[in-house]
């Protein structure tokens, strides 16, 4: 018989004090569902049912945008509590034809699908597997009350636990395997006569026992819940911590990892060198021996090996084998450097390819713009890319040398070879190979210095 899990998602996250539902916050660049969505991927199962209610056309759409096999969405209009959750995938026909249901919870990102796995592993033949963990402060927890043997004998949540069975440090992750059919029977019987009014899941392990309860214990820092934003930012900095050790083991040097915040999407090579400051986000990819930082923004942006990169934000560009970008350079959408080309101080570019060995080296705007192979472009160049209506294009040769602050007002063309002199505005089509100099002459008025000292002495 098939394996389903039914996600709770359903919630408000009323601690968070937000008008996001809580599990669309983002956590090391993946939102909370998305975490538990990508641990659910190993498993490879038939089914995944998760159920919404809070923003539920939001978390619909993040669920999706996750692509797994099997996606159900079970709509839970009112939150009356993670028993009522899993009742709703019930009635729903959502369980239909499943033999196990590992019900996970919508907001425990750390789960690894290693933990998923072991409760799955060791369920058969029993009515109830639960993952339990032993944390050294329980506190907001579900304990897992046991008999005099050791064995499962019910949960109970920690605001309707007595006082003794809140020193039990034993407690429910809210992840558990289920016989389908026992679970849709208890389901059905759940009270709401507790602390907080809900019909809990907890609820239904007490008269599964007699058919079979057991416990698979999982490591503290798998398990936590975030029910607040300081356990957001708790688990935000685990998993980041998680990111970084597995970087570092493959090979990735990592400077210090406090201060690095690498998205899990992101791929590093063996050799590159993450310096403080870094921040790596989306898809991006750095390649060997490159270099990025100190205090460096990149997303969806891929290095080269060799590559360098420091003080700079650099967003949806491609950095090629050698090339160096910054200090304080912006790199916007659409840029390529190619092989050992420089990005500078205090340049911008925008969806613009810079040849093999060509340089902006300071104070530019580049836009819309195909540079060749080793053309240097001088200081404060800016292609005036945008009439107020259309963005043009510019294009300058291979080998051009374009004098300082040269306005090329584009369309324009460059040709290979060519030159600007310094502070020109370029207007029409420089033919390869020429000098275009478009500037007044310089006028010499001599001796001014001396007439007008000698104007000021006269008025004292
Ligand atoms: C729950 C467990 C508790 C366990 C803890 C582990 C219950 C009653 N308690 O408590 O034993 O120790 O998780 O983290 O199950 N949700 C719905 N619909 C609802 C209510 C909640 O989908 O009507 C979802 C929430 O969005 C959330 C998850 O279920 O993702 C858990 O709900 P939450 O309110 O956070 O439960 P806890 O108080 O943490
Ligand atoms: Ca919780």
């Amino acid at each position: 018989m098939s394996v389903a899990a039914v996600v709770l998602a359903a919630g408000k996250g009323t601690r968070f004090r937000s008008d996001l539902a809580k599990v669309l916050h983002p956590a090391t660049g993946r939102t909370l569902l998305r975490w538990v969505l990508e641990a659910l991927r190993e498993l490879d199962l038939d089914r995944v049912v998760v159920v919404v209610g809070h923003q539920a056309d939001d978390v619909r759409r993040e669920a999706e945008a996750a692509g797994l096999d099997g996606l159900v969405v079970v709509e839970q209009a009112e939150q009356r509590g993670t028993g009522h959750a899993v009742r709703r995938a019930v009635e729903d026909g959502a369980l239909d034809r499943v033999g196990t249901v590992l019900v996970v919870p919508g907001d425990s990102p750390m789960l690894t699908g290693d933990a998923l796995r072991a409760v799955l592993d060791a369920h058969p033949g029993r009515a109830a597997t639960l993952l339990t963990a032993h944390l050294d402060d329980p506190t907001g927890y579900g304990r897992v009350v046991r008999d005099p043997q050791g064995l499962v004998e019910r949960v109970v949540e920690e605001r309707d636990a007595t006082a003794e069975q809140r020193r039990i440090t034993e407690v429910n992750t809210s992840v558990y395997a289920f016989d389908r059919e026992r679970l849709a029977a208890e389901v059905g019987r759940l009270a709401s006569d507790n602390a907080q009014g809900e019909e809990y899941l907890t609820d239904v392990v007490a008269p599964m026992v007699p058919a079979g309860v057991a416990a698979v214990s999982a490591p503290a820092d798998v398990v936590a819940g975030v029910n607040d934003r300081a356990e957001l930012a708790a688990a935000a900095a685990a998993l980041r911590a998680r990111i970084l050790d597995r970087l570092m083991l493959a090979g990735t040097t990592v400077v210090d990892p406090t201060t690095t915040y690498v998205g899990a999407d992101v791929v590093t090579e063996p050799d590159a060198v993450l310096l403080p400051g870094t921040h790596l986000e989306g898809t991006t990819r750095i390649g060997r021996d490159a270099v990025i930082g100190p205090d460096s923004r990149l997303v969806d942006t891929t290095v080269e090996a060799g590559a360098t990169v420091q003080y700079s934000v650099v967003v949806g560009a491609s950095i090629g084998p050698g090339a160096t970008v910054g200090p304080f350079t912006y790199l916007r959408p659409g840029t390529r450097l190619e092989a050992r080309s420089k990005a500078g101080a205090f340049v911008e570019i925008k969806k613009s390819v810079v040849g093999e060995g060509s340089k902006v080296p300071h104070l530019s705007y580049i836009g819309d713009t195909t540079i060749g192979r080793d053309a240097n472009i001088g200081a404060a160049t800016v292609t005036v890319n945008y009439d107020g209506f259309d963005k043009h294009a510019t294009v300058i040769g291979d080998r051009a040398r374009v004098g300082s602050d040269t306005m090329l007002v584009a369309p324009v063309t460059v040709g290979a070879e060519a030159y600007t002199g310094a502070g020109s505005v370029i207007t029409r089509d420089v033919p390869d190979g020429a000098l275009a100099v478009e500037r007044n002459d310089q006028r010499i008025v001599p001796g001014y210095a001396q007439r007008r000292r000698e104007r000021s002495e006269g008025r004292h």
